[in-house]
């Protein structure tokens, strides 16, 4: 059935290779996964315990449909086939994510299960053989819940656990593995994780999100310098983070001044430490919450400062700037008594309510609008704030609900997002690679498996995982084969 597919494909790309609309020949094309998500094997061998399992196991009403990812798809098991998609669909990359304690059981490395180093290796050798690149998540919000029952992302401990744990990572993997992300989405390590949104599924935004906030971004910016200064050198890899990126544009001429400060609360708190010039936190959004500190009674401000040392400590921690890019919201203020709820319907403290355009469609959650415009003006921004010189987009994918195989909407919206990465390197603009979320559906957290991205449908029911390929597998394999931005298929013939 693989091989058959493969044939498919391969003859469906020889026809499009006259193809106009060519990416550039070092332009990557990839698919992510990460750990938590698809490998099941929650116990297996000497696995710890993350805090993902522990949420799902001990509270299931908080996942949509009272699910986890004890099995999810099973690719503690069916790795193989995993690369074998990947083949499939033409990449040359495949990002997925290493778990921590599935490495390190006790989340220290006085333990590395040998199991875990062998699942990695395995993963990795067998991407190489195929000659796709991979590209290494090196958390993606599995921490092992011995660290959290110490305090986890909120413990400046962390930093050191964390930097622990990246140094055991790179001596295992660095020779083979030349691109890395240190963290996933840190705000939804911390916006989420101390919003009852993510594991630790904690209730202290107070506190609790900036105090992580400030963590994440120290764990991130020691590790990159443990790579660049021990192991480019030898290997002459790439570090950096990936981000979730939403753009925000005003409803009105007269939002703009909010639109930039709930940019710089959603995303500044994350990127502005690490990629502008003078480094330390967003200048407005610091200010602001030092003030609704006071107004709510704090003595101290609830966003810790950096210290000079830190804030050097932090700034240009990266080779690249990595990007999670989904989605585009409207701003504008809230009217008097109005419910909404912090992050993806307003920002109470702010005041700010995000909406949709009424010329925007929307995928099978309101907050996830289509607007690939909003892809562009993002790189736009990044490029024009920070001045970053490579963008890599890390993920970009289409959310619904339909589990078959005719996902024609998700066609649509890889074509779109790739002319706006078209438009961006045609402005100049250098975006390296694009990697859709996700290979296959999979566990999508506190959605649980009411939603999907996948590439591939997966049969849950199936004790053998089914993986079944898509049309937007099928359109995207051909994509990544031509290596050019084609034309949707017609409906009935692809
Ligand atoms: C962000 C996260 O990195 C990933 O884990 C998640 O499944 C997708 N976006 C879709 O929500």
């Amino acid at each position: 059935m693989a091989i058959t597919y493969l044939l498919v494909f391969c003859l469906a790309a020889t026809a499009c290779s006259c193809q106009e609309n060519k990416f550039p020949p070092w332009f990557l094309f990839g698919a992510a996964s990460a750990s938590y998500q698809i490998e099941g094997g929650w116990n297996a061998h000497d696995k710890g315990e993350s805090t993902w399992d522990r949420l799902v196991h001990t509270n299931p009403a908080a996942i949509e449909d009272g699910s986890n990812g004890d099995v999810a798809c099973d690719s503690y098991h069916l790795w193989m086939r995993d690369i074998e998609m990947a083949e499939e669909l033409g990449l040359t990359l495949y990002r997925f994510s290493i778990s921590w304690p599935r490495l390190l059981p006790t989340g220290y490395p006085n333990i590395i299960s040998e199991d875990g180093k062998n699942y990695y290796n395995n993963l990795i050798d067998g991407l190489l053989e195929k000659g796709i690149e991979p590209l290494v998540t090196m958390y993606h919000f599995d921490l092992p819940q011995s660290l959290q029952d110490l305090g986890g992302w909120a413990n400046p401990l962390i930093i050191d656990w964390y930097v622990d744990y990246a140094r055991v990572v790179f001596s295992l993997y660095a020779d083979r593995v030349k691109l890395w992300l240190t963290l996933n989405e840190p705000f939804g390590i911390c916006d989420a994780g101390y919003n009852l949104q993510h594991a630790p599924y904690l209730n202290n935004t107070d506190f609790g999100r900036f105090m992580c906030n400030k963590n994440v971004m120290l764990a991130h910016a020691k590790t990159w310098r443990v790579y660049d200064e021990e192991y480019k050198p030898l290997y002459h890899g790439k570090v950096s983070l990936s981000t979730l990126f939403i753009w925000y544009e005003p409803a009105t001429p007269e939002d703009q001044e909010l639109t930039d400060l709930v940019i710089e609360h959603w995303e500044g708190r994350y990127v502005h430490p690490i990629f502008s010039k003078e480094g330390g936190w967003p200048p407005a959004i610091e200010k602001f919450l030092l003030e609704d500190g006071k107004k709510k009674g704090y003595p101290n401000p609830l966003l810790p400062p950096f210290t000079d040392e830190e804030k050097e400590l932090v700034r240009g921690t990266y080779d690249f700037y990595g990007l999670n890019h989904y989605s585009s919201r409207l701003v504008r203020k809230a009217k008097p008594g109005e419910v909404f709820s912090w992050p993806y319907y307003g920002s109470p403290e702010l005041g700010v309510v995000f909406e949709n355009h009424p010329d925007w469609k929307q995928a099978a959650l309101n907050w996830f609008a289509l607007y690939p415009e909003g892809l562009l003006h993002q790189l736009r921004w990044l490029k024009k704030t920070y001045g970053v010189e490579e963008i890599l987009i890390t993920e970009n994918g289409y959310m619904d609900s339909y589990k078959g195989t005719d996902d024609w909407e998700r066609l649509g919206y890889i074509r779109d997002n790739l002319e706006q990465v078209q438009l961006a390197l045609q402005e100049g603009i250098n975006v390296t690679g694009y990697t859709h979320w996700t290979l296959m559906d999979n566990f999508e957290w506190t959605s649980g498996y009411t939603v999907n991205f996948g590439l591939y449908a997966v049969d849950f029911s199936d004790p053998n995982r089914t993986r079944t390929p898509r049309e937007s597998a099928k359109y995207y394999s051909q994509v990544t084969r031509a290596h050019a931005l084609l034309p949707l298929p017609p409906r009935d013939e692809a």
